[in-house]
């Protein structure tokens, strides 16, 4: 069959594979090809289970596999063959010289511009899909121009706003599909043709378009200010824990102010995956390099809410089982970042398993899709750690129940068995807030919500 376009994405991970497959399904007249410089990965994508767990991806993937979605390893091959090539390859957080801890560290864009470079035998479109630094789109293209051949590649910015757990029915119904480009003749050309490409499901007023820089810089900004209202909601959680105020009412009162809008407002054990804390620190650095002080300020101050709800989360735990966790079993419900991904990086489990594991308590560890990336996690750690598909088998003999992700399954546990098989007292810390508390607590628990009066049998 004769293709339309040809199109190649570099990085096959949670953003490049689920991006690709969605434009596969929605455009079959288009050959797309994802390859990447991990050749397990590819071959994981080529298998019966995918290497990314997301509600609906396996469905489009088994349908359109070997169609007109492929998944190889000839990387160099396939930057020849294609036309308009995704740059969605890692840009995690620079753990070396300057601008450690905070930085992006650009590596691997580079070096997939230069193999971009070095392979290509015709002028190309080149995406980058990664979230980047503002102006990492010129560094591209200066190496990109440095090639002494007639061809010619013209660097767009088209960041991904789907998040885990939702991403494919986030790609199928975008809020907006955000394109940067040149003002040049070139570039809006380049631009016109990845309009093309979201028009054949997007309707044209979300599809919108800026400048590169523009782009580049929404993309952080977003996750800012999404990340914003989980530290904000977190912050005055804290508040009502001393106030007898609750959390869920005062968010459903502010969100209802339709100024404020009612999403993210959920109190947790804050915020994780590999988006927030990159990018917030990514935008402090930016605002730091051009001498902001306070612009840096105000934004690193998301984070350090968010480490405080997890400290604070811990400190409640210690300071509610008599001030000891020694010796004592711990379960947790819950170890992905977010309910319905797999995914576990900067999850606020890691860093609580850890702190667990230092007061010395014994943890049982059960979540549906995470279980294996929750080993890995906690490889090395010293400590007693036991990982349980089941979650009443996992809860059974322990002395305390904590539920860190909030998966859906758990709200339909039943909670007289697990209280029957636990150590009494027995206690419930419910980081995400999604059980019926009153209804625990009568069963026999000691519950502790987030931001909510905690219900407990003890007398004061
Ligand atoms: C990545 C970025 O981390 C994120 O900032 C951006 O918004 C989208 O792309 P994600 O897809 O979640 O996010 O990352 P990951 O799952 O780690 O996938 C990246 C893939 O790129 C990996 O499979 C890696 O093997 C591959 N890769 C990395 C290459 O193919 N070539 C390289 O040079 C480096
Ligand atoms: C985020 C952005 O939402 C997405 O647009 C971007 O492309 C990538 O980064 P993601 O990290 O996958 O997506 O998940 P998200 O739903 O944003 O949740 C992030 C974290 O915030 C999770 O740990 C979640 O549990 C937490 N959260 C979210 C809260 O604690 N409270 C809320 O009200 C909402």
């Amino acid at each position: 069959m004769k293709f339309k376009k040809k199109i190649l994405c570099i990085g096959a991970g949670y953003v490049g594979g689920p991006t690709m497959a969605m434009i596969a399904y929605k455009c079959p007249d288009y050959r797309i090809t994802v390859v990447d410089t991990n050749p397990d990965r590819i071959d994981s994508w080529n298998s019966a289970e995918l290497p990314v767990y997301e509600p609906g991806l396996d469905q489009i993937v088994k349908k359109i596999r070997g169609k007109n979605l492929f998944f190889r390893k000839d990387v160099e091959d396939q930057i020849k063959e294609n036309d308009i090539i995704f740059v969605s390859v890692n840009t995690p957080t620079k753990t070396y010289g300057a601008g450690a801890d905070m930085a992006a560290d650009l590596q691997f864009v580079e070096k997939t511009a230069r193999q971009i470079l070095k392979y290509s035998r015709s002028s190309k479109i080149v995406i980058e899909k990664s979230t980047l630094p503002v102006k990492t789109a010129l560094a591209m293209e200066r190496i990109l121009a440095s090639g002494k051949g007639k061809i010619t590649f013209e660097v767009l910015s088209n960041p991904e706003f789907m998040a885990e757990g939702t991403a494919m029915s986030d790609l199928e119904n975008p809020d907006r599909v955000l394109i940067g480009s040149r003002e040049t003749p070139s570039g809006l050309k380049a631009r016109s043709e990845l309009i093309d490409i979201y028009a054949r499901w997007v309707s044209s007023e979300k599809i919108i378009t800026s400048n590169i820089w523009s782009s580049e810089l929404s993309k952080l900004v977003a996750n800012a200010f999404l990340a914003q209202r989980v530290s904000s909601i977190n912050s005055i959680s804290a508040l009502c824990e001393k106030t007898d105020a609750d959390i869920s009412e005062v968010a459903k009162a502010v969100g209802m102010d339709s100024r404020v809008g009612s999403k993210f407002l959920k109190a947790s054990i804050g915020f994780g995956g590999s988006c927030f804390k990159k990018d917030i620190l990514n935008l402090v650095y930016l605002c730091r390099y051009y001498g902001l002080k306070e612009v840096a300020f105000y934004w690193e101050n998301v984070i350090k809410i968010n480490e405080y709800q997890q400290e604070r989360f811990i400190a409640n735990i210690l300071n509610n089982m008599f001030g000891t966790l020694a010796g004592k079993k711990i379960c947790i419900l819950g170890f992905a970042f977010k309910a319905d991904t797999g995914d576990t990086r900067e999850s606020p489990a890691i860093y609580i398993a850890q702190k667990l594991l230092a007061e010395h308590a014994e943890l049982t560890i059960s979540d549906p899709k995470a279980l294996k990336n929750a080993a890995v996690d906690l490889a090395g750690i010293k400590g007693n750690i036991k990982y349980i598909d089941d979650p009443y088998k996992a809860a059974a003999g322990c002395h305390a129940l904590l539920i860190l992700t909030d998966w859906d399954l758990y709200k339909r546990l039943d909670f007289e068995k697990i209280y029957r098989s636990m150590v009494k007292p027995a206690f419930l810390f419910d980081g995400r807030n999604i059980l019926d508390h009153k209804k625990c607590f009568k069963i026999g628990f000691n519950v502790y919500p987030i931001g909510k009066p905690a219900l407990s049998h003890f007398k004061q």
